[in-house]
């Protein structure tokens, strides 16, 4: 097979064949094929797009490039969620220990911050003492004998992702739907869960902002998911403010605890629940939607899922006992107020602006080398439609290193725009619409 021949085809507006990807990308993963003819073939597969088949086979071959769990290794019924990523989104960190108490298998593989929103490993590694980088037997172990464990990608799986992304990125072929597509689906495939729901964000603080192309990404993950054989769902959730009202690490892990013990923001809450209720349904454990939401809620209320997190931070190495003594997560030095300028309500928080303005605190990273300071980040006191008098604490800035404070605050001041009439604002629902597929 020529790699020239298959550029060609694809330019010219041509269908691969399966041989044809499967030869590109295992040329990709062995170096036989060069970087300059990988990257002209991302180029002519950005403009040309792929079909639903070929997208499949893409995903299909990128997740058996490295290697690889399949349902039967984690034993039980096994799921997974995956985020297109957000601000203040620690969902992973209450949701993953909730469906392992429900009685499901969780092997969950995350990774870190970048850009504008966090990374659950970064968060996780707040915890004293907490270590992602599990052994393939390790993480094996802990998922069969306790239901949930949570690693960092490791570099032996779905290489191809890891090589097509960095071509991408200094190729401006990122935002091609189908490489997107396969990019998360290959991941998800090779982490073997036989049920995924996807939590597709919109709003100023999403990978995709705008709904249409939420909505696209959304159904083409479904798609693509049960062409593979996996259960599918998505839910677009809003991302037009920060979910909950800790921005940054180990603030976020106080969050999460917070709710895992029912006393945590219920927007959390509600997403927890709604994501994971389209996972119990799949695997039979609720006959309905609304019974698995009750389900789920019964087990943040009685402290089962708290239970489970305790157990995972245990297993892994961290200092339990944060769940007990938030005091003993890392702290900033100094707390700085940003105030109102005017009385009012909260019309618009931006979530981009308040993720730019955690970051500039050191919470996050905008090169992968780059290292982060877990204690730092954003508290926002006010959100959308609630209320604030003038020289009111909107959001408390948690900082340590001074340098960078003047940019957090201005970023975060700009976040927030405030209505002085007294007309009431109502909040953005965090429910925008469910993707649900065939099966
Ligand atoms: N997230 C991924 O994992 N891959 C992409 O291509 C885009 C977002």
């Amino acid at each position: 097979m020529d790699i020239v021949e298959i550029i060609r085809k694809k330019r010219d507006g041509g269908v691969l064949t399966r041989d044809e990807i499967a030869f590109w990308i295992s040329g990709t993963v062995s170096g036989s094929v060069p970087d300059y003819q990988v990257s002209a073939l991302l180029m002519a597969l950005f403009f040309r797009g792929m079909s639903d088949e070929e997208t499949s086979v893409l995903t299909d071959v990128m997740a058996h490039s490295g290697s690889m769990f399949t349902p039967g290794d984690l034993g039980g019924y096994t799921v997974d969620k995956h985020s297109t990523g957000g601000v203040g989104d620690k969902t992973t960190l209450v949701l993953i220990p909730l469906l392992a108490a429900a009685g499901l298998k969780v092997g969950k593989l995350s990774g870190r911050a970048l850009g504008h929103t966090g990374g659950t490993i970064d968060k996780l590694e707040s915890i004293p003492g907490f270590r992602a980088d599990l052994s393939r037997d390790r993480f094996l172990d802990l998922v069969r004998r306790t239901g949930l464990a949570l690693a960092d990608h490791t570099t032996d799986m779905v290489p191809a992702d890891r090589i097509l992304y960095e071509l991408r990125d200094v190729t401006a072929t990122v935002d091609s739907l189908p490489l997107i597509v396969a990019s998360i689906m290959s991941k998800k495939i090779a982490g073997g869960a036989q049920a995924i729901v996807i939590d597709v964000k919109t709003g100023a603080g999403a990978f995709l902002p705008k709904l249409e192309d939420s909505r696209r990404l959304a159904r083409a993950l479904v798609s693509i998911g049960e062409r593979l054989g996996r259960k599918m769902a998505a839910v677009i959730t809003d991302m037009s403010q920060p979910l909950g009202r800790r921005v940054g690490n180990a603030i976020e892990v106080r969050e999460a605890i917070d709710t895992l013990k029912g006393a945590g923001p219920e927007d959390l809450a509600t997403l927890c629940c709604e994501l994971g209720a389209e996972l119990l349904v799949f695997a039979g454990k609720a006959p309905t939607r609304p019974a698995a939401v009750a389900e789920l809620r019964r087990l943040l209320k009685d402290g089962s899922a708290l239970a489970k997190f305790r157990e995972l931070i245990k297993n892994q190495g961290g200092k339990a006992e944060v769940l007990d003594r938030p005091d003993l997560l890392p702290a900033a030095a100094k707390r700085s107020d940003v105030l109102a300028g005017e009385a009012g309500t909260i019309r618009r928080l931006d979530a981009l602006l308040v993720g730019r303005g955690a970051n500039a605190l050191g919470a996050g990273r905008t090169k992968k080398e780059d290292a982060i300071d877990p204690a730092v980040g954003v508290e926002l006191v006010r959100k959308i439609g609630e209320r604030v008098e003038k020289n009111g604490v909107l959001a408390i800035l948690h900082v340590n290193d001074e340098t960078h404070v003047a940019e957090a605050r201005h970023l975060v001041e700009s976040a927030y725009e405030i209505d002085p009439s007294e007309a009431p604002c109502a909040p953005p629902p965090l429910i925008v619409e469910r993707i649900l597929g065939a099966a």
